[in-house]
């Protein structure tokens, strides 16, 4: 489990092992949009500011990934992941 940060509306919410960052954002009523699911499309593509994403789509260039997250299908290195939501 991982804590999920958001810088703007400055909410913390955890992410449990069996849950995707876009289920728990859509449950607590942030607006994020979803297609695929699987990391493919990139409708779910948000920005990241701080911590460390553990990367598993297959939609983003290295280069990409370094400022964002698909976060559908991404999950956390560290104790918490910041985004820009
Ligand atoms: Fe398609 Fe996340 S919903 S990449």
């Amino acid at each position: 489990a991982f804590e999920l940060v958001l810088a703007r509306s400055r909410m913390r919410l955890p992410v449990e092992p069996g849950e995707s960052m876009a289920d728990v954002l859509q449950l607590a009523g942030v607006a994020i949009d979803t297609l695929c699911e699987q990391g493919v499309c990139g409708t779910c593509v948000t920005r990241w500011l701080d911590g460390e994403p553990n990367h598993r789509d297959s939609c983003l260039s290295a280069e990409e990934q370094l400022t964002h997250v698909a976060v559908c299908c991404a999950r956390s290195h560290g104790p918490t992941l910041t985004l820009e939501l």
